[in-house]
């Protein structure tokens, strides 16, 4: 029933009621991101959801942050507006599969990226997000077998930088792999002063001839300090918003994705179907809720917590 300016002030009354938190991700609408309480990366909203006092967490994001925070907090509800926000990293490794494939290694330290259900999380020793992926690798003893999963993009980044082998799962994010290399370059070409900021879940052939690779935060802040006026920046395009607001005199032109998605740029569908509308009615009728059985949360909080305890 409300609209606009109406209804942001209803969801901000009823976050106030309530006690509720809200969490955002870079990724979805603008006027989401307006209304938080944090907006960050992977990390910042899983440190953010540690440290939070609030009675209700409403995450908008994707379900695995929701389940992220639940774990982190199974005495608070946590609530997420479309359920069916998935990701397709989560979705590229089904729980049965990962069982089998971390059964033929027995002796390796499993390193998950954040972006995996929470059974998976379950199955492993140590998360890792894209900024503190580096640095989770390097904390593994040297005679150790890794394997590392479920983004091989990721996971090939940091065995280069690491110089580490990793056992890889072949898993993808179908928003950063549908980043167009021909076009990519046609926008070189015609910004040449530009410099091709990358996160590490694009494909090796595109962060090869990036000039910085890092997180949603870490690009973030990197047109913020460097110096130069142009940058392309490879990845969801609704980071745009607050790079636009922070460096507002800056040309920011978004990676060009492929002909087959909709968008002239890459936008991430399950990101976008968090709407305002969706917010308010989550957080009036205080569903859907994310639940995490104890025999799952249990296992899956030492991992995230491993992560949580290197990234102070
Ligand atoms: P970060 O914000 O942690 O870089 O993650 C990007 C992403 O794809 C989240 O789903
Ligand atoms: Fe998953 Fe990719 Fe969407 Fe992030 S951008 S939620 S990794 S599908």
């Amino acid at each position: 029933p409300f609209k606009g300016d109406d209804l942001k002030e209803q969801i901000l009354k009823l976050k106030k009621e309530k006690n509720a938190v809200i969490l955002a991700h870079y990724y979805v609408d603008a006027e989401i991101q307006e209304i938080a309480d944090f907006l960050g990366d992977s990390l910042g909203l899983a440190q953010a959801a540690e440290q939070t006092d609030a009675d209700m967490i409403v995450f908008c994001g994707v379900h695995f942050m929701g389940e992220t925070a639940k774990i982190l907090n199974p005495n608070k509800k946590v609530v997420l507006p479309d359920l069916n926000a998935g990701c397709s990293l989560a979705d590229a490794a089904p729980k049965e599969e990962f069982a089998a494939f971390k059964a033929k290694y027995p002796d390796a330290v499993v390193v998950s990226y954040i972006n995996c259900t929470a059974d998976i999380k379950a199955m492993t020793d140590i998360i890792c997000t894209s900024s503190n992926a580096v640095k989770v690798v390097e904390s593994i003893p040297a005679d150790k077998q890794i394997i590392f999963a479920p983004d091989a993009n990721l996971g090939r980044y940091v065995a280069k930088k690491t110089g580490r082998e990793l056992i890889l799962w072949e898993g993808a994010c179908i928003v950063h792999i549908d980043i167009s290399l021909e076009k990519l370059k046609k926008a070189k070409e015609e910004n040449p002063n530009a410099l091709l900021i990358a996160h590490p879940e694009c494909k090796e052939v595109i962060l090869s001839q990036a000039d910085f690779v890092g997180s949603t935060t870490a690009l973030l802040s990197f047109v913020q300090t460097s110096d130069c006026q142009e940058f392309i920046v490879a990845t969801e395009a609704g980071i745009l918003h607050k790079m636009k607001m922070a460096v507002p005199h800056k040309k920011l032109i978004p990676a060009p994705a492929n002909e087959k998605n909709s968008c002239a740029c890459s936008e991430c569908p399950y990101m976008k179907m968090n709407t305002m509308e969706k917010l308010y009615n989550a957080m009036f009728y205080e569903l859907p809720e994310i639940q995490v059985p104890e025999e799952v949360r249990i296992p899956a909080l030492k991992a995230l917590k491993a992560m949580l305890e290197i990234s102070k």
